[in-house]
């Protein structure tokens, strides 16, 4: 599941190129603006999250929750810009393993075969943490605790062995203020301090290949807590005690901003030998302060060589532990936030923004091919007003040679002499407030030749 790239990050295996391309075919995606008009064919590699993530050697994932599989809309963006899963919740003890010993991985299972069928790869989340455990495990001895510790790493790793790149193996297991002492629960109260340490040799011996992580939250800086976990994980490397990865959450808002010495942190942990990987993102706020935050922790990941990949902590606000911060990339409408902009461009990323930024333009375009036939295509253009609001638009409509536009719809169109450039203009008035769109569409009798239209910048007189 995981190779080598050059530049030595570890590089999840992404969808096929061929797969991308056939896809970005279907849906046809062009974009122009107002000041610098894209066209052509949609076969660019890096206008989704996943694509510019993967052209810098990491994987871009998100948390899934498995009831939210059935909204098409949220599939949608799934799989469009993201290639690797975590299970918000349905990988989680009190979820696969309700009851002593009745294991049950329905609805695991939809994640991971979700996942699977988009080539998307897979976090596992989490083997050993005080939370979510069902109650049965608050009453057992410090013996059977520790059986079942291990028997549960035993099942839940074995069940999906080759499947699954990275595990959060232990998650949480430190407190927090400045003690740097490991928090209460069933394991440590019960077995002591090598619980830990137990966790992680069980897990190696139950699936070789999967990286073995610790993940934590209020690590991300330089502190007590991170302090700590450095502490364990350089004694784990002393000694052998196999520990290939730290997760670093990032839930970040006002009070818990992103750190100064944010790059420098996982750098003192990259320097001890283990991947570094950023596991849970999401940063409370709006607009520019948040996609400034969100740009910082991209670019920290960036400059740390053995940061191997970036996980935000889901699609859409709607749907956020936390929605109320509308922390995620995503609105509760999936438009893409100045924050998915500000992500796509600090991957190298590029076009992928329907929210054009202020100042780039009056106004801009995409285009989509809607319908298929045999013998015909549908076509829609969206025109979208820029930071200001507009009263007329224009747009060039070039079809290739042998093709021919038959019928069109919401617009008014004029032709040029070859009867390949169709020049839209607004049917009645072209009023669009700030950051509004309206759609024309038309149809293209294909005669053999299926390309996607190109588009001219979108002028406003
Ligand atoms: O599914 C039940 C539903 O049947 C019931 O009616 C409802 C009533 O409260 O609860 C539902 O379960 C909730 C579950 O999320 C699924 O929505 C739980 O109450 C709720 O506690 C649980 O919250 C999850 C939280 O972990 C639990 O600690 C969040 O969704 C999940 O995002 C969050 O994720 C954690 C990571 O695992 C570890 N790091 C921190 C991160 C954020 O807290």
């Amino acid at each position: 599941m995981i190779s080598q790239s050059s530049h030595g990050r570890k590089r999840p295996r992404t969808r096929s190129f061929t797969r991308r391309v056939l896809t970005a075919g279907l849906v046809g995606v062009l974009s122009a603006t107002g000041l610098a008009g894209m066209s052509g064919s949609a076969t660019a590699s890096n206008h989704t999250l996943a694509e510019a993530a993967a052209s810098k050697g990491l994987y871009f994932g998100t948390a899934v929750a498995h009831n939210r599989l059935s909204e098409s809309d949220y599939v949608a963006v799934l799989n469009r810009e993201f290639n690797s899963v975590t299970h918000e919740n349905s990988l989680k003890w009190e979820s696969v393993q309700p009851s002593r010993g009745n294991f049950t991985f329905t609805n695991a299972d939809r994640v991971v075969n979700h996942a699977r069928s988009q080539g998307m790869s897979l976090r596992g989340h989490t083997l050993v943490w005080h939370s979510q455990l069902p109650g049965w495990m608050n009453n057992l001895s410090a013996a059977d605790t520790r059986t079942e510790m291990n028997n549960h790493i035993n099942r839940v790793m074995g069940q999906y062995r080759g499947q699954i790149h990275s595990w959060d193996v232990v998650n949480e297991a430190f407190q927090d203020g400045n003690s740097g002492a490991r928090r209460s629960s069933p394991f440590q109260d019960k077995i002591g301090n090598s619980w830990i340490e137990e966790s992680f040799r069980t897990a190696r011996a139950a699936d070789g290949n999967a990286k073995l992580c610790y993940n934590d939250y209020n690590t991300d800086g330089i502190n007590a807590k991170s302090n700590a976990v450095y502490d364990m994980v350089r004694d784990f490397k002393a000694r052998g005690v196999p520990i290939d990865c730290v997760g670093f959450q990032s839930h970040f808002n006002p009070q818990s901003p992103v750190p100064g010495n944010y790059q420098q942190n996982l750098q003192r942990f990259a320097d001890l030998g283990v991947d570094v990987q950023i596991t849970e993102l999401d940063i409370e706020g709006s607009g520019a302060a948040q996609a400034d935050n969100y740009r910082r922790v991209i670019e920290a990941c960036l400059g740390v060589s053995r940061c191997t990949g970036i996980s935000v902590w889901g699609v859409t606000d709607k749907y956020s532990w936390r929605s109320g911060g509308t922390p995620l990339l995503f609105d509760g409408n999936y438009n893409k936030k100045p924050a998915y902009d500000a992500v796509l461009q600090a991957l190298g990323g590029s076009g992928g923004g329907t929210n054009p930024p202020p100042g780039t333009g009056a106004c801009s375009v995409t285009y989509e091919q809607t319908d298929r036939w045999g013998d015909r295509f549908n076509g829609r253009v969206t025109v979208r007003a820029g930071s200001s609001a507009i009263s007329s638009w224009r747009v060039n409509v070039t079809v290739s040679n042998g093709q021919r536009i038959s019928a069109t719809w919401n617009g008014s169109p004029t032709w040029d002499s070859s009867g390949n450039v169709m020049t839209m203009r607004p049917n009645g008035n072209g009023n669009l407030s700030a950051g509004a769109s309206t759609s024309f569409g038309f149809t293209v009798m294909a005669n053999g030749n299926w390309s996607a239209p190109s588009l001219g910048s979108c002028s406003v007189n």
